[in-house]
């Protein structure tokens, strides 16, 4: 039976929102707040920018029954238990950027009611719980407890994750604290792990890494696979009939992975535990391969054109993954800003992304691909698999694809005369079959 609570959301952004949302379908009182005025009017008249299934209308139901409200200012004293959704950006060394949880603990210290609860949504280095506390203390807050609940949901799919997770992992030091939150989710139809605070700050970090280190790994023996002539898609396809990995694993050649998460919390990872004094090997090795993502593509873009200076590269999939809008962190727009960078001109497509800085989007596939001298594919979508080597050849200038995900039908594109990122360079001059 869910304890009913008066929640308040501080930082409702692509987190925050759906956390909100969540809560008041979970028949919680709940208030959200941001510092983003424009974000708040928004999603008070029912408004939503990302492109979440099925979050727009959850939310517009939850403000109609006045379960859920977005505000401008609250004032201090009703709420039991504070989430904070803020962000934790990465700073250059890979040590995340705090200010703004902090910003935001010192607002929950001023609003929350006696006796209340601060969980942090947002991902933390694991440690940050106690240093909450210790500012909530600081500000006289002494009987406030700070719970770590971290959040797992995949972006583009933020609503379902949100109703029916893998898992739910409620770290608290105080028990009746982690117990009243856990309450807070009851109806949730997915094991909860209650843990003490620094497990459950580990383990999203932890879970990060894992996810992020397959898709290194799957990277590496992409390259290998495209050596030997193997079939890339049947490989991974025996590794993830496995149960012991899962259909579902990140096992897959790509562009690397990105997004405001795996880049962003490895890095931070690393940081934590060199701070003290641990080495985590595998993890570096799993950060460098992904880094070397992008300048690879392009470096095999640049000798299959022979030279990008001047050339007209068409990039489908522009956000970070497909099936989101979200460009935080993408292996295709870092990928777009070095063939710039080596002289090349960039058209994209993305059908959730209608426009991006520095990318010329046309607004269609045929457009996108008018004359281009090579294609490059980032995501494995149904959309960019309807592109076939016929519509490419009646549209492109030159014959050079370079099919991150593995979408294509490589033997189809390699008979209609395209060189593929599947054939190996080895032997071809620059130039050669590029242009016609
Ligand atoms: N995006 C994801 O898929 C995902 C998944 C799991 C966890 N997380 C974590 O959740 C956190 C938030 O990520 P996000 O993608 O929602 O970020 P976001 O930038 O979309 O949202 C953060 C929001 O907080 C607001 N904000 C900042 N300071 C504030 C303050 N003092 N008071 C009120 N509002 C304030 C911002 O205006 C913004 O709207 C991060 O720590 C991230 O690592 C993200």
């Amino acid at each position: 039976m869910v304890n009913s609570e008066r929640v308040l959301v501080i930082g409702v952004g692509r987190i925050g929102a759906v956390t909100a949302v969540g809560l008041a379908h979970l028949l919680h009182d709940v208030t959200g707040v941001d510092t983003n005025v424009q974000r708040v009017e928004e999603l008070q008249a029912g408004r939503l920018r990302e492109a979440e299934p099925g979050l727009r209308a959850a939310l517009k139901g939850a403000l109609r029954l006045r379960s859920l409200r977005f505000e401008r200012a609250v004032s201090p004293g009703g709420y039991g238990v504070t989430f904070l959704c803020v962000d934790t950006p990465p700073l250059p060394g890979g040590e995340p950027d705090l200010r703004q949880l902090f910003a935001a603990a010192e607002f929950a210290a001023r609003v929350t009611a006696r006796d209340g609860v601060v969980v942090t949504r947002s991902t933390v280095p694991p440690g940050t719980g106690d240093r909450l506390e210790g500012a909530l203390r600081a500000a006289g807050r002494h009987d406030l407890a700070v719970v770590h609940m971290p959040e797992f949901l995949r972006e583009g799919r933020a609503w379902e994750d949100f109703r029916e997770p893998d898992r739910v992992v409620v770290g608290a030091n105080d028990a009746a604290a982690g117990e009243r939150v856990a309450r807070m989710f009851s109806e949730i139809p997915a094991p909860v792990f209650r843990t003490d605070r620094v497990t459950a700050e580990l383990a999203k970090y932890a879970a990060n890494a894992l996810l992020a280190t397959t898709v290194s790994f799957a990277n590496e023996m992409a390259d290998l696979a495209n050596c030997l002539g193997a079939d890339t898609d049947t490989l991974f396809e025996v590794l993830k009939a496995d149960r012991r990995v899962g259909k579902e694993a990140y096992l897959g050649p790509g562009l690397g992975f990105g997004g405001h998460c795996l880049p962003k919390d490895t890095a931070a990872l690393e940081y934590a535990a060199a701070t003290r004094g641990v080495e985590l090997h595998q993890l570096r090795a799993t950060i460098r391969v992904n880094r070397e993502r992008v300048a690879r593509a392009a470096a095999w873009l640049a000798e299959a054109t022979g030279g990008l200076e001047g050339r007209e590269v068409a990039l489908l999939g522009l956000a970070f993954k497909p099936g989101t809008d979200d460009l935080r962190a993408s292996p295709a727009m870092a990928l777009a800003a070095e063939l710039a960078r080596r002289g090349a001109a960039v058209r994209g497509f993305d059908p959730l992304v209608p426009g991006v800085e520095g990318v010329v989007c046309p607004g269609t596939v045929e457009a996108t691909l008018e004359g281009a001298d090579a294609l490059v594919v980032a995501h494995r979508a149904e959309w960019a698999r309807e592109v076939t080597p016929e519509r490419a050849r009646g549209l492109m200038r030159g014959l050079v694809v370079y099919d991150a995900p593995g979408a294509l039908n490589h033997a189809a594109w390699v008979e209609a005369g395209f060189l593929t990122n599947r054939c190996p360079l080895v032997g071809v001059r620059a130039g050669d079959g590029v242009g016609r």
